[in-house]
């Protein structure tokens, strides 16, 4: 592949060798020295047009681990606040170079649009409702260290699904490996045809949540319901927070995951977040930089593999 936009044209073998060579990338960041130099020589450029503490610090972290030259475009300060396009920021950014650029940005789709505009790989970190592809990467790595196994799993993907990337996302990945996948929520969070990705859909949480292996939360997202419907905090805390009554209907090994950032008691209770024997949010987070060290770097090999353009 020449970027990598989302889950949706990934094998499975393609799958289970980006996490392979994670999982060396895991053992390094454990290391004092982390350094590899898998991207020396390149220029990575991160833009992201939303904001994001997990997603941005990561990827600039495995590059800079990777020996790549990063830089991150403040958008705040770019001149798409004077009016210029995405396109003609790619196009200009695209002028000076880079190897790899890494966008995040508010609209389905514009990750896509950008991709086909420049010459260099992209990763999508977020597009929209699309896809998220790195962090459905990252937490199948998480599943697969915690569970030893990353298939005939029964995953319950809870609360609000209509507007998450990283439900679309997981539910590609986890389907495509062979899971038994769960979406549990509210009818007005459940995206219309959800069920043709081969999922199940509950609306009551303790059934959905019976003798799960995995419980991934979701992050209410009142960003994107536009003029749509919004339920009270407290309402959905009471039907559909994580908390130690509801979790116990899962199986007593069930590792509980959610991406970040969280509402702490709104979808999730905050002494089960914390809890180290069930919680692995933290690992989610240390996988992260792991899974985008090795996504780069298999994107870099398709580079390095292209004939060099000569500057005259
Ligand atoms: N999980 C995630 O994408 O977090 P950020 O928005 O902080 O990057």
């Amino acid at each position: 592949h020449r970027h990598l936009l989302g889950i949706e044209p990934l094998r499975p073998d393609e799958i289970t060798t980006l996490l392979d060579l994670a999982d060396q990338y895991a053992a390094l960041n454990r290391r004092r020295d982390k350094h590899a130099q898998a991207l020396a020589g390149l220029t990575q450029i991160n833009m992201f047009f939303e904001n994001s503490t997990r997603t941005q610090a990561s990827f600039e972290l495995a590059g800079k681990r990777l020996g790549a030259d990063v830089m991150n475009m403040s958008m705040q300060a770019s001149s798409i606040k004077k009016g210029e396009t995405l396109i003609d920021t790619a196009l200009t950014l695209n002028a000076m170079h880079p190897d790899l650029l890494v966008v995040r940005h508010p609209h389905s789709g514009a990750v896509d649009l950008l991709a086909q505009k420049v010459h260099c790989a992209v990763l999508n970190a977020g597009d929209g409702r699309h896809e998220h592809p790195t962090q459905a990467l990252l937490d199948a790595l998480t599943i697969r260290r915690a569970k030893g196994r990353l298939h005939r799993l029964t995953i319950a993907i809870c609360g609000d699904v209509a507007h998450s990337r990283v439900a679309r996302s997981n539910l590609l990945l986890l389907h495509k490996m062979e899971n038994r996948i769960r979406l549990v929520g509210p009818a007005t969070l459940m995206p219309a045809g959800i069920d043709e990705f081969g999922a199940e859909v509950y609306q009551d949480m303790r059934e959905g949540l019976k003798d799960a292996d995995v419980v991934m939360m979701l992050r209410l997202q009142k960003e994107r319901m536009d003029g749509g419907f919004i339920p009270s905090e407290r309402e959905y805390y009471h039907r559909y927070g994580l908390d130690a009554e509801k979790l116990s209907f899962a199986k007593d090994d069930a590792i509980v995951m959610h991406p970040g950032p969280m509402n702490r008691g709104v979808e999730i209770d905050g002494t089960i977040a914390d809890d180290i024997n069930r919680s692995v949010i933290q690992d989610q987070v240390e996988m992260g930089v792991a899974v985008r060290m090795a996504a780069m770097d298999l994107l870099s090999r398709n580079l390095r593999a292209r004939p060099t353009e000569v500057v005259t």
